[in-house]
């Protein structure tokens, strides 16, 4: 916790003055804590509270005269370690999962790029209304951790769930958070990512839909947790994450040799490209005319599959698969892990809807070189990330 930035955000809840609490806390394990209020916050507690408890000035205002002085804690706010939402309301989650920015808790939310923690209280009734539960299941596919509440007493007179997780509970998972990010220091980790695309002509390709929003995820969270992060991957949209060794490539072929290069000096390989698996025999050079009858047929060859030239050269290194199935999702992937000769298949079934291939989240199954097997239910894919490197680094620790 020691020199860790909180970005500490206080909702309007009755819970607030247990924030005040937590700020103690917080800083008296050596955190530096810069506080930011919703727009109603200071009914229950009051800035001055706050700042004289945290040492900094509070962003409790969205419109201030003494706008430099602020833009400078707001600033030093949007930069902190990990934002944190103590307590977070309804009305603030809604803000939040909605993209809405008109008070200081939600517009910081918004201009924040690190993780978001976010412990909510509220009464029964709407912690379990439907458009709640739905913003919940929006953040929590973006990634947010969530501290859920706890069964009990609430302020309104009614007893159930919606009450503030305790102190002691939010502390260790703050305290665990950062535990975490370290624990995969020492371990470089190569990752590919995305698909790959075979050209047929100087105008078309074959590829696939993947978005590479999987092996980014793994990519981000392990470089967030301490390791050194070599990003290969074909075509996407997405910007490569920061600080990672990032090798770009379009064809299979391209892939493999980047993969050859890098994989001696790496501890860990997780690919979790969608590497198409033929490329065209012959690269016209002029584009194929359409044909004003009849179809066109293309001669394809298979592409070198990057795991199997893996496992010749595999030495002490821990290595990741992945398998897209549309049918027997075990039985496939299990061959998958035996033939590449893999420590880990991640599988996934790619005929399911709404999971997958361009989505933000999936269900996975981890078969493991004992061949036990673990199936997951859904969750975002920063959460499938996170749970795959607890796994790197468990083998990494020797446990
Ligand atoms: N893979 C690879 N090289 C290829 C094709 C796939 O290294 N040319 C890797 C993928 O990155 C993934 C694993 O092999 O980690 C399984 O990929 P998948 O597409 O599920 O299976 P394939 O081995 O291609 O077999 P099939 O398409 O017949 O299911």
């Amino acid at each position: 916790m020691k020199n860790k930035k909180i970005a500490l955000a206080v909702s309007a809840g009755i819970a607030a003055y247990k924030a005040v609490e937590l700020l103690r806390m917080l800083v008296k394990e050596g955190a530096e804590v810069r506080v930011t209020m919703s727009a109603n916050a200071g009914q229950f507690v009051t800035p001055l509270t706050l700042e004289a408890l945290s040492g900094n000035p509070v962003y409790h205002q969205l419109f201030n005269s003494q706008n430099s002085a602020d833009m400078e804690h707001i600033r030093v706010a949007e930069n902190a370690d990990l934002m944190l939402v103590v307590p977070a309301t309804a009305s603030t989650l809604g803000k939040m999962a909605n993209g809405l920015a008109d008070d200081p808790l939600s517009s910081l939310y918004l201009a924040f790029k690190g993780p978001v923690m976010v412990a909510p209280a509220m009464n029964e009734g709407m912690w379990k209304n439907l458009a709640v539960q739905e913003n919940i299941a929006k953040l929590k596919a973006r990634g947010i951790e969530f501290i859920d509440p706890e069964e009990g007493a609430l302020a309104c007179g009614t007893t159930g769930p919606g009450r503030l997780a305790n102190l002691d509970t939010i502390f260790a998972r703050v305290n665990g958070h950062f535990e975490k990010l370290q624990d995969l220091q020492g371990l470089r980790i190569l990752v590919t990512a995305g698909p790959t695309q075979e050209p047929l002509d100087p105008v078309r390709f074959l590829s696939n839909p993947s978005s590479g929003k999987m092996g980014y995820a793994i990519a981000d969270q392990a470089k967030a947790r301490g390791a050194e992060v070599t990003l290969v991957s074909g075509p996407t949209f997405l910007d490569p994450p920061k600080g990672v060794h990032f090798k770009p490539c379009k064809t299979a072929a391209e892939m493999n040799s980047l993969v050859q290069q890098c994989f001696p000096e790496c501890d860990v390989l997780v690919m979790s490209a969608a590497v198409g698996d033929f490329t065209a025999q012959k690269l016209e050079k002029e584009k194929i005319k359409k044909h004003s009858e009849g179809a066109l047929t293309l001669n394809l060859v298979p592409t070198k599959d990057i795991l199997m030239e893996v496992s010749k050269i595999k030495t002490q290194q821990f290595v990741v698969g992945f398998a897209a199935e549309t049918q027997n999702l075990v039985q496939s992937a299990l061959e998958k892990l035996r033939n590449k000769k893999l420590d880990l298949i991640v599988a996934n079934d790619i005929s399911a809807p709404g999971i997958g291939f361009q989505s933000d989240s999936n269900q996975v199954t981890f078969i493991d070189s004992d061949e036990k097997v673990e199936s997951l239910p859904r969750m975002s894919k920063i959460e499938i990330a996170n749970i795959l490197l607890d796994k790197i680094a468990s083998n990494a620790s020797g446990k």
